[in-house]
């Protein structure tokens, strides 16, 4: 039977350790459903749409990636999703902080719906999307961390002009 994973996240916007993360979850499961989370209090710089339009474009070359949004309980979105596995990144010991609270409620709802921590990249590990929009909006660059299409995207909206 093929196994589906999802890979949620807010992704504003995806960057390298996320691509990372990705490409290592398709290397363990059939299908890896990136599901970006709709959630407009949370006020993100890229609308959904824009989110989903870059994922897309970025993963379109892997044919196990699918890319969708979604709102309401990740546990129902993977339920419907048929998924075995929730992957999600770990980078410090702070990430694990946040994980494991959220990870037992998820599992209070869903028992059988494992929840998988793939350690980051070492060199990646600092790496965030809030930062990168600080660092953008502040004036420099972020190429080496975001592929070409993000770090464009982020300086058309962050950029400080001259
Ligand atoms: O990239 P992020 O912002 O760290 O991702 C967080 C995400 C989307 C995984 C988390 O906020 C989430 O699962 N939200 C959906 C709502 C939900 O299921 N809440 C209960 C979690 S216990």
């Amino acid at each position: 039977m093929p196994h589906t994973a999802i890979f949620p996240g807010s992704f504003d916007p995806i960057h390298n350790g996320h691509l990372d993360l990705i490409d290592r979850a398709c290397r363990l499961f059939d299908r890896v459903v990136i599901a970006i989370l709709v959630n407009d209090q949370k006020k993100p710089l890229f609308s959904a749409e824009e989110r989903i339009e870059m994922l897309r474009e970025l993963l379109a070359d892997r044919p196990r990636c699918q890319v969708e949004r979604f709102s309401g309980l990740l546990v129902d979105f993977a339920r419907q999703a048929g998924a075995v596995a929730i992957v999600r990144g770990l980078r410090t010991a702070a990430d694990f902080d946040y994980e494991l609270p959220m990870t037992l409620m998820n599992r209070q709802m869903e028992p059988v719906l494992e929840t998988l921590f793939l350690a980051t990249k070492r060199e990646l590990g600092f790496v965030s999307s809030r930062l990168l929009k600080e660092v953008v909006a502040l004036g420099r660059s972020v190429d080496e961390l975001v592929p070409p299409l993000v770090a464009r995207a982020l300086e058309q909206k962050l950029a400080p002009r001259t």
